[in-house]
This record gives C-alpha cells, structure tokens and sequence, in this order.
C-alpha cells in the first residue's frame, strides 16, 4: 500500500470538486487497513474514510489522511430455496451490485437501482428510494473500530437504521472502517413494492401488469434518468437536505398558508414535507449562482456547473436555508457530509 501525498480528490467526488488531501491511500483488505493504522501517520493526523463520494462535499483541502475504501468481493455464506445471505466487499460498486442481484433472480434491492457510491457507504445513511430502504434486506454489518483496531459485527438492531439514519452517523461516526455488509435477499416470493406512484405510473405505460424485480429496477431506472443528473455529465450529490420530518399539527397550519402543500406520514404524530417543494416555493429551482445552482428538474439537487467550488455550493445551500426557514419556519438539515 503506498499513501500519496498531496493527492487530488477531484475525480473521487461527484461534486468534481478540486479539493486536494494531504495524503491518501487506497485500502484494499482488511489487512492493508491494519498496516495502515499501524503506521505512525495514522495517528499522527485526522483521518476521513471515502467510498464513492456521492454523498460528500469538500469545502476545502483536506488536512489529514483519506482513506479510499477499495475491498471488493462477493461470497455466498447461505443459500436456502427461498433466499440468500451474501457478504459484499464495502468498495464494491452499488449499482453494480444490484444488476448482479437481478441478474440472479435475487430480490429486494430493485428498487434501490442506480444509486451511486458504494456497498459500503449504503447502511451508513440507510440509503432509501422509491419506497425501499437498504435496511430491509441488511443481516448485518462488518468494519474495523479504528480507536480500538477490533473487528466488530453490527446486527441489524445494532445499526439502529432510521430516516437517512444510523449508529454510524451517531456513536461509530468516523470511529468505524464499514468491510463488508451481509444482505439476506430473496429467491423466491419476493416482496415487491411498487406502491410509489412514479413506478405504478411507468409500469401501466409499459402495460407491464405482474412486474418482476427486473421491471422494477427498469422502471426506477427509468424514473432516476428523467429526474436526478448524472454525476458524470453534471457535478451533485443527489439530495443536498433530507426531507423535514415535522409534528403533524404544525404541518395542517402551514397548510392553511399553502394549500398546495404536499404531506407524507411518518407515524400518528409526524409528517414529511418534500424540502424540494419548499425550496421550490422559495424561488430556487433552476437558479445558477456563479458556477454553480440548483438543478432545474429537482430543486433538492444541488449542482456544480464545472468549476465551482465547495465554499460556493455550501453558501448556496446556506441561503437556501434560511430563506426556507423565513418563508415556512422549516428547518432544512443537510444529508450531504460536508468537509
Ligand atoms: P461517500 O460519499 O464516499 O461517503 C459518505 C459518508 O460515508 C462519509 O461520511 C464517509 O466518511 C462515510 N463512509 C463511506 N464509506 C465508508 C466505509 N466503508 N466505512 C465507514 N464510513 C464510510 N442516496 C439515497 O439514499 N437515495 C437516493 O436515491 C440517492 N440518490 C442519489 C443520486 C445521485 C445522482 C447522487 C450523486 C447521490 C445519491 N444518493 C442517494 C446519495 C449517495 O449515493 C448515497 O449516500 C451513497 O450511499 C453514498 O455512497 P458513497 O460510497 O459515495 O459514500
Ligand atoms: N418536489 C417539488 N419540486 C421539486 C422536487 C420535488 O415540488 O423540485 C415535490 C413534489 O411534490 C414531489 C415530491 O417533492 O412529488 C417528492 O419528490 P421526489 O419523488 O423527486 O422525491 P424527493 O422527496 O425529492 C426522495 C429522496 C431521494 C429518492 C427519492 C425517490 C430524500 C432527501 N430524497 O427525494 O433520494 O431518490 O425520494 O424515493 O429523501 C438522495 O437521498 O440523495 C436521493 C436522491
């Protein structure tokens, strides 16, 4: 393993920002990370682990050591009739995951199809989408506690998921190196969810009346497309905030202001409203800062034209706050992890 010096992040960020790390090294076993940690410099300097960088944002160089997850691997550990329990390398690539998934006729992770980043990276924020979350097939979780150097397993419980949630945000934040995530999918009976109405809609336009995984994952490819940029024509990171959770009360009065206001339920108390219409409402959508904006299909995506750079999108992303917070009293809090 060698540890580059003044390494370039630009083509490891899908911002494209042009952050530079004080040293970076890329980690391919377990082992490598133990050398790693074992060298002097590791304790020396802080330190930042980095899968994909879809869901990142420098704002300036960084000062430390990037740990650049690169494990790959798959291994079948059970396999029964009616499922499989698989262990992924956490530098695998996710979406290539998935397809490898459905091309086993293995199912729960359809609807989770072309989001970037890695295996890794994707119990951290429970990555969800179009009604799925990661957590409903995760079994458990594997890593390295970096302040202690003990391998550790984390069972679905212990990962305590939530909303864009998880320990590893919380207690394990930068304490734990993710190795590899176990997923339980099935064989059999799947257990489909199309309730979303965007693939309900693609799929009666496709006349596909008894989808199977693979329609699934076609149509919510198809739906991404339409919506979200791609990170290799136009720098994002997907959603820059996650979705306001807020007391259903307060919502039916800020209704009473806006009656277009769309509302999700969470639980009997709670409700999500999409921070995409509220930033909307403000004005944003489609608006260009300088070199970088808001995209104009989806007002939650952030963007960066070519050149801009981290500072630009967090002042872009701090006025969109406020003026949210002025105009609804919402709160808007970041999803992206900024540097
Ligand atoms: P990175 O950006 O590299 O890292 C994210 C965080 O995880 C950082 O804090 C990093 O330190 C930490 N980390 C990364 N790997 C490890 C590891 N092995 N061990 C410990 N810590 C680690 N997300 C969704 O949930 N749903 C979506 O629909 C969605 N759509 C997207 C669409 C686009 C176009 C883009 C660009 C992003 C989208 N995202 C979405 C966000 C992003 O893809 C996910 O959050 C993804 O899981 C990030 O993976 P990554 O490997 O790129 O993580
Ligand atoms: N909306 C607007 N204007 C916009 C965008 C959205 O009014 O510019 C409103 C519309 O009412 C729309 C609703 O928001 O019906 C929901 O929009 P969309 O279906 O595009 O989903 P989202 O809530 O904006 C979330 C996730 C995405 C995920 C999609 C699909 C969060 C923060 N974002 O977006 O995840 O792909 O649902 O399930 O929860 C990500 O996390 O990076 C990400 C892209």
């Amino acid at each position: 393993m060698t540890i580059q010096e003044n390494a370039s992040l630009k083509e490891l960020n899908t911002f494209g920002i042009p952050a530079k790390a004080r040293y970076l090294a890329h980690i391919t076993s377990t082992e490598a990370l133990d050398v790693l940690t074992k060298n002097p410099l590791f304790s020396s300097v802080k330190h930042l682990i980095l899968g994909g960088g879809s869901n990142i944002l420098f704002t300036k160089d960084y000062d430390g050591l990037i740990i650049k997850v690169d494990i790959n691997g798959k291994t079948i550990l059970e396999e029964t009739e009616s499922d499989v329990l698989i262990s992924v390398g956490a530098g695998e690539n996710w979406h290539q995951f998935v397809l490898y998934c459905i091309s086993h006729g293995w199912g729960g992770l359809e609807n989770l199809s072309l989001i970037p980043g890695s295996v890794g990276a994707a119990p951290i924020q429970n990555i969800g989408a179009y009604g799925v979350e990661i957590e409903k097939s995760v079994e458990y979780v594997e890593g390295i506690d970096l302040t202690t150097g003990e391998s550790r397993r984390l069972t679905h419980p212990e990962c305590r998921f939530g909303y864009r949630e998880s320990v590893f945000k919380h207690d394990l934040h930068e304490k734990f190196f993710i190795s590899s995530v176990t997923l339980r999918l099935t064989k059999k009976n799947h257990r489909l969810d199309i309730h979303y109405g965007a693939i309900k809609e693609v799929l009666e336009r496709n006349k596909i009346a008894h989808p199977g995984i693979k329609e699934i994952s076609d149509a919510v490819i198809d739906i991404r497309r339409s919506k979200l940029p791609d990170p290799s024509v136009i720098g994002n990171a997907g959603s820059f905030f996650k979705n306001p959770t807020v007391n259903a009360e307060f919502a039916r009065v800020l209704q009473q202001g806006h009656p277009s206001m769309p509302v999700y339920p969470v639980d009997n108390q709670y409700v999500k409203i999409p921070a995409g219409w509220l930033i909307e409402q403000c004005g944003w959508k489609g608006k260009k800062s300088g070199r970088v904006g808001v995209h104009e299909r989806q007002a939650l995506v952030l963007v960066n034209f070519g050149d801009g750079n981290g500072e630009e999108i967090l002042q872009l992303a701090t006025e969109i706050q406020d003026s949210v917070k002025k105009k609804f009293g919402v709160t808007l809090m970041t999803e992206v992890n900024i540097i």
